[in-house]
């Protein structure tokens, strides 16, 4: 079978930023993708559904002629949100809350610093069905850095999930084995996002002949076994799994830097490199439900009409594209996808 028609997907977790970057991305995801759930981390962030709606209207305004691409809005959670804001985003239709803890990843600083803080939002987004976005890492500092997203499903999500039994949760790009049995363990309107580099890069990827910064993410990749247990959840046909790229465009200056910024992008081939994975691990007629009607069904949307058609024949990829006034550094830069979107 060398090529493949699946309905249209949607990418469950995107970073598409603003201004002249996200100009010079957003025809990437909206070629490959019908509808994104786009995270809120801009500087400042998303806190107000109004400051959510014009970002909408920026992205749509940012559309090139005739794309046919739907942004889903986020809010982005602080221990000061109110209930009152939190009924307008449900009312705006905004699909979902993110919880960044502080501290975690790119532009989370405003995020919450205690998780129990933030209970009494928690209450009234399970009273109105407004699910929870979570970016599962403990800042804690004494916590290596390999087991963070494990410290936190314990520490904090499991009591978030028994406690508030009825609210929808996302573990957002799990990476661990942990992750994995954690959702799989747990009751039902409890999902996770994969991206492409969890299911295909191991953490030897980030030393690959000297420090790779554009392998660096977060939550960062982790050992063998836990590149294998994501994968299986992927190809499981488990609906609590789908597609979220986690695209994460930085400038060059700030990936080759002394501090360099964590954020893979793989918008470019944000289909394909899910359909490479899939295809290696002998799982292609898996990608569909995972790509295009899990994710769908969790935030209860229509699943999409379209087809976006792929075929095998590989495809080079870019050194660097076009990113504002630098470049940006894609997944694969210089190397081969074995998948490209034909229609
Ligand atoms: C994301 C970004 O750059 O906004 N970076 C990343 O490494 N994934 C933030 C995030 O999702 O953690
Ligand atoms: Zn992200």
């Amino acid at each position: 079978m060398d090529t493949l028609t699946i309905a249209r997907p949607d990418d469950c977790h995107l970073h598409l930023r603003d201004g002249p970057a996200l100009a010079a991305v957003l025809a990437d995801t909206a070629r490959r993708f019908a509808r994104a759930v786009v995270m809120p981390n801009l500087r400042p962030p998303l806190t107000t559904v109004a400051a959510a709606l014009a970002y909408g209207e920026r992205i749509r305004a940012a559309l090139p002629a005739g794309a046919d691409f739907t942004p889903l809005l986020t809010l982005y959670l602080t221990e000061a949100t109110t209930g009152e804001e939190l009924r307008a985003a449900k009312a705006a239709g905004i699909v979902g809350v993110k919880l960044y803890p502080a501290g975690a990843t790119t532009h989370s600083d405003a995020g919450v610093r205690r998780v129990e803080a933030i209970y009494p939002q928690l209450e009234v987004m399970q009273a109105i069905d407004l699910p929870l976005l979570v970016h599962g890492e403990v800042t804690d500092p004494a916590v290596d850095v390999f087991d963070r997203e494990a410290v936190f499903i314990e520490r904090h999500l499991a009591p978030v999930v028994e406690r508030f039994a009825l609210l929808r949760v996302v573990l957002e790009h799990i990476t661990t084995r942990e992750g994995v049995d954690f959702v799989l363990g747990a009751r039902a309107g409890v999902a996770a996002s994969i991206t492409p580099q969890h299911l295909s890069m191991n953490r030897g990827a980030l030393f690959e002949g000297g420090l790779r910064p554009h392998h660096y993410c977060l939550p960062v990749l982790k050992r063998e076994e836990h590149r294998e247990a994501v994968l299986a959840a992927a190809i499981s046909g488990d609906a609590k799994f789908f597609l979220g790229t986690d695209s994460a465009p930085h400038p060059l200056r700030d990936k080759h830097s002394a501090c360099g910024c964590a954020g893979i992008y793989s918008a470019h081939a944000g289909i394909e490199l899910y359909a490479e994975a899939f295809e290696a691990a002998g799982a292609l007629a898996k990608l569909e439900a995972f790509a295009s009607h899990h994710g769908a069904d969790f935030y209860r949307l229509p699943r999409n009409t379209g087809t976006l058609t792929l075929r095998r024949a590989p495809a080079r990829v870019p050194d660097s594209l076009p990113f504002g006034d630098d470049v940006l550094v894609p997944l694969r830069a210089g190397g081969q996808v074995a998948w490209q979107v034909v229609d």
